[in-house]
């Protein structure tokens, strides 16, 4: 109880409640928890936001951080996964926040583990809390996600976020579209529709951009940064095309002037940073309901 692997298997009362915790501690809910916890994040793939805002949180929430370096750790003497993991659990850990290059890294290891792990992204497979953030973030526009328009662009097989964000939206009540160059919708194409961008921009509340993962391309990418901004990328003119009342999301890092235009970043329809912000108050949330064992109590 009180892990987090992924949204899937997590029902949209539990997914409800906890967004609801995460928009009272974005409204300043202040939480600590009674007993000494430490907790333990094990980072095997760069981060700077879910990394840096998993610590703001433990520090505000006031447990005890271990920082694990891959680089300075006994990994390089090759200790597994496995040997790493229970190794935090014998020194005194808690709880383990752990992002992994592979996809489902997880299931080698929590049968082994006594303590809860929360998944800080695994490969192309899933990004649990990005995406509860990204839920935020619409729902303290749009109070609900029943009946919205919402469009994911760009390297969409790729993305452990797209790959957490469609489903989950579709099980609200969203109506969710694809846009991007055809052949990165594997493992989308069949269940979403796909889109193009100009036509539906009019009728988008949510456009919804990836970064290109150049790390997990195999070299072959055939477009330039202009010419993948020239026909997949929200350009200004593109953005002008957007309603009154839609909104600009990606999880960033942001490559500039290919996903979007670089003056829209901190646009008026972009909630970019307000994601990094709601990125704190869900950490926490995840972080009290896997101390206090899965419950979600003031
Ligand atoms: N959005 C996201 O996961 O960013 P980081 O890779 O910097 O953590």
């Amino acid at each position: 109880r009180g892990e987090l692997l992924t949204l899937e298997t997590m029902s949209t009362l539990e997914i409800a409640n906890l967004l609801n915790m995460a928009d009272q501690f974005a409204k300043g809910k202040q939480w600590k928890s009674e007993r000494d916890v430490v907790v333990a994040n094990l980072f095997f793939e760069p981060s700077t936001r879910t990394r840096y805002s998993f610590e703001v949180a433990q520090k505000l929430l006031g447990l005890h951080v271990l920082s694990f370096s891959e680089e300075n750790s006994s990994v390089q003497k090759g200790e597994s996964l496995l040997d790493t993991v229970k190794t935090f659990e014998a020194i005194g850990a808690d709880l383990l926040v752990i992002r992994h290059p592979e996809n489902e890294y997880y299931q080698q290891i929590k049968d082994k583990l006594s303590i809860p792990i929360i998944n800080g992204g695994d490969g192309s497979g899933h990004h649990p809390t990005q995406s509860l953030l990204d839920l935020l973030t619409i729902q303290q526009e749009f109070n609900s996600f029943q009946g919205l328009n919402i469009v994911i662009v760009g390297d969409l097989r790729h993305s452990r976020v797209a790959r957490s964000n469609a489903d989950v939206l579709t099980r609200l009540g969203a109506n969710v579209k694809i846009a991007g160059p055809y052949d990165w919708m594997t493992g989308f194409a069949d269940k979403y529709e796909h889109v193009e961008l100009d036509s539906f921009l009019p009728d988008a509340d949510v456009v919804m951009l990836l970064r290109i993962q150049h790390e997990r391309h195999d070299g072959s990418m055939s477009w330039s940064k202009e010419s993948y901004h020239h026909e997949y990328g929200l350009t200004i003119g593109r953005e002008m095309k957007m309603k009154q009342t839609g909104i600009i999301l990606h999880p960033a890092p942001v490559n500039r002037g290919v996903e979007l235009a670089s003056e829209l970043v901190e646009c008026s329809k972009s909630r970019i940073f307000k994601q990094m912000k709601n990125g704190v108050a869900v950490r926490k949330a995840v972080m009290q309901r896997a101390i206090t064992g899965g419950q979600l109590n003031d």
